[in-house]
C-alpha cells in the first residue's frame, strides 16, 4: 500500500490516504456461532468506510481477519491451524496483514502475539469501532491490541454488509454478551455484560432488510429471552432505572410482537432461548403471529438435576419439562431443540441416564450435541476436576447422539403426507435440479425446482424424509407471497 507522509504538520506524522488505498481487499473467514457470523457482517460494514471490499479469495487479500470460537478447545485448535495456513500464503505476500477477532482474541489477548508469530492484531468482540484505528497502527509496522468489554456497545448504529448470504434469510443481533455464568462456559468472560439494542434500530434493520428482498430474520443473542430496553445500558442495573424508563422498558415478547407487526409476511426466527428466562409471554406471542416461526432452540445440557446445578443452570429437570409441556400445550407444532453437553465433571453413569431419559421425554426435533472440553478461567475448570474419562465422555456423547437421531426421525416422520409451508433458500447441496427450504419449525425440505424461485414461500406435500430432511413436492405457491 502506498502512503504519503508528510512530517511538517505539527511536528507528528500525518499520513495521507492515496488512491490505494480504497482498493484494499479483506477476507474475513468467521468460526463458531450465528453471533460471529453477524459480527462479522458488522465488521466488513466497519471497514467498508475505510476503502476495504471484501473477497473470497484468500490469495489476493491485503487484510485477513479471523474471527474466531473459544467455546471448546477443538474450535480454537482450528484456528489455530487455520492461521498455519495464513502463514503459508503470507511467505508468498509479505505485505499481507493478519488480525484475530472474536473470543479467541478476548480470551488470550496479546498472548496471541506471542504464540502466533503471523498474527498482528487482536481485536475482541465490543471493540471492532476501533478497527480503523488499530489497522492503521498495523499499517505503520507495529502490533496492534484491542480487547476493552464495553457496557455499551451493541453495534445498533452500523448497517452490517452481508456475507455470503443467500439474499432471503438474515441475522439482525439483539443482545450482547451473558450474564448466566454457567459454570462450563467461556462466553461471559469473552463477550462481557448483558446489554440489548435498541428496538428502533432493530425495527429499522429488519424494514431495510425486507425492502432489500429478505424474507426471514433470525434475532440473535446469547440469552434472547433476557432482552431488555430501558434506553441503554447493562441489564444488571436495570433496577437503577427511573420510573419512566422501567414504564417505557421493552422485554424479548415485546420486541417479538414490534418485530411480528413492523413486517407481518417476514418469518421472525430466534436464538438462543434459556429455560430460566424463556417466559410463557414470549411463547404466547411466538402462538399470536402467523410469521413468528414455531420453532424454539432450548439448550438443556444434561437431564440430572445434580448436573444442572453444578452447571449453574438455575432450573430443574421438572422446570424444563414443565416448560416443554407448556410450549407444546400452547403450540402443538412447535419444532424444539437441544444443547447437551455429556461428560460434565462428577457426572456418573444415573446422571447420563436421566439425560436420556429427559430426550425420550422430549422427543427433540434435532440438536447439537459435545462431548465436556474444560475452558480456562471458568468456574468449572477452578473448582472441578474433569474426572469423565475421555472415551467415557466419547461413549455417553455416542449414546446421545444416536438417540437423537431416532427421535429425529420420529419427528420427521410426522410430516409424511402433510403440506407444508416452505421458504426457499437455494438449490439443494447435493442435487441442483432440486430447492432447499424450511418449514415453520425450521425442518429442512427439499423438492424438485419447477418454476419456483428462491425467496418463494410454497407450499410443498412431504412423501419421504430421513432424520434430517424432508423430501416431497411443491403444490403451488403459499398465501404468504407478494
Ligand atoms: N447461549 C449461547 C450458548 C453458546 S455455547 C447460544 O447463543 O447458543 C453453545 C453450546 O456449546 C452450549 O449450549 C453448550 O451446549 C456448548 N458448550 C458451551 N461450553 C462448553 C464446554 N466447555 N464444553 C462443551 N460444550 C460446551
Ligand atoms: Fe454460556 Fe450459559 Fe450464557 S451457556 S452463553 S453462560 S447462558
Amino acid at each position: 500500500m502506498d502512503k504519503v507522509i508528510d512530517e511538517n504538520v505539527q511536528g507528528s506524522a500525518l499520513i495521507l490516504d492515496t488512491s490505494q488505498e480504497n482498493n484494499r481487499k479483506l477476507y474475513i473467514e468467521s468460526y463458531g456461532c450465528q453471533m460471529n457470523f453477524s459480527d462479522s457482517e458488522i465488521v466488513a460494514s466497519i471497514l467498508a468506510t475505510e476503502g476495504f471490499n471484501t473477497t473470497d479469495r484468500l490469495e489476493e487479500a491485503d487484510l485477513v481477519l479471523v474471527n474466531t470460537c473459544s467455546i471448546r478447545e477443538k474450535a480454537e485448535t482450528n484456528v489455530r491451524k487455520r492461521l498455519e495456513k495464513f502463514n503459508a500464503v503470507k511467505k508468498t505476500k509479505p505485505h499481507m496483514k493478519v488480525g484475530v477477532l472474536g473470543c479467541m482474541a478476548e480470551r488470550l489477548k496479546s498472548q496471541l502475539l506471542e504464540e502466533e508469530k503471523i498474527v498482528d492484531m487482536v481485536v475482541g468482540p465490543d471493540a471492532y469501532k476501533d478497527l480503523p484505528n488499530l489497522i492503521r497502527e498495523i499499517d505503520e509496522g507495529r502490533n496492534a491490541v484491542n480487547v476493552i468489554l464495553s457496557k455499551e456497545e451493541t453495534y445498533g448504529d452500523i448497517a452490517p454488509v452481508r456475507l455470503n448470504s443467500n439474499g432471503v434469510s438474515a441475522f439482525v443481533s439483539i443482545t450482547r454478551g451473558c450474564d448466566n455464568m454457567c459454570t462450563f462456559c467461556v462466553v461471559p468472560f469473552t463477550r462481557g455484560r448483558e446489554r440489548s439494542r435498541d428496538p428502533q434500530s432493530i425495527i429499522k434493520e429488519i424494514n431495510e432488510l425486507w425492502q432489500q428482498g429478505y424474507r426471514e430474520v433470525t434475532l440473535l443473542g446469547q440469552n434472547v429471552d433476557s432482552y431488555l430496553w430501558y434506553g441503554g445500558g447493562l441489564k444488571k442495573d436495570y433496577d437503577k432505572a427511573s420510573e419512566i424508563q422501567k414504564a417505557t422498558a421493552v422485554d424479548f415478547a415485546g420486541l417479538l410482537s414490534l418485530a411480528a407487526r413492523s413486517q407481518p409476511k417476514m418469518r421472525i426466527r430466534f436464538s438462543t432461548s434459556n429455560p430460566q428466562d424463556m417466559t410463557l409471554e414470549v411463547v404466547k406471542t411466538m402462538a399470536k403471529y402467523q410469521n413468528i416461526c414455531n420453532y424454539i432452540h432450548l439448550p438443556v445440557q444434561s437431564g440430572s438435576d445434580r448436573i444442572l446445578k453444578a452447571m449453574n443452570r438455575l432450573h430443574t429437570r421438572k422446570e424444563y419439562m414443565t416448560l416443554i409441556d407448556d410450549i407444546r400445550t400452547i403450540i402443538p407444532e412447535c419444532g424444539i431443540s437441544q444443547d447437551i453437553i455429556a461428560g460434565f465433571p462428577s457426572e456418573t453413569e444415573e446422571d447420563h441416564r436421566d439425560t436420556l431419559s429427559l430426550m425420550d421425554h422430549v422427543k427433540y426435533d434435532f440438536g447439537f450435541m459435545f462431548a465436556y472440553s474444560e475452558r480456562p478461567g471458568t468456574m468449572a475448570a477452578r473448582k472441578l476436576a474433569d474426572d469423565v474419562p475421555d472415551e467415557v465422555k466419547k461413549r455417553r456423547l455416542t449414546e446421545i447422539i444416536d438417540l437423537q437421531r431416532k427421535h429425529s426421525l420420529y419427528r420427521t416422520k410426522k410430516y409424511l403426507g402433510k403440506t407444508e409451508e416452505v421458504l426457499i433458500e437455494g438449490s439443494s447441496k447435493k442435487s441442483d435440479a432440486h430447492w432447499m427450504g424450511r418449514t415453520s419449525a425450521n425442518t429442512v425440505v427439499v423438492f424438485p425446482k419447477e418454476d419456483y424461485k428462491v425467496g418463494d414461500f410454497v407450499d410443498v406435500t412431504i412423501s419421504d424424509c430421513t432424520s434430517a430432511t424432508l423430501l416431497g413436492n411443491a403444490v403451488g405457491l403459499s398465501e404468504n407471497n407478494g
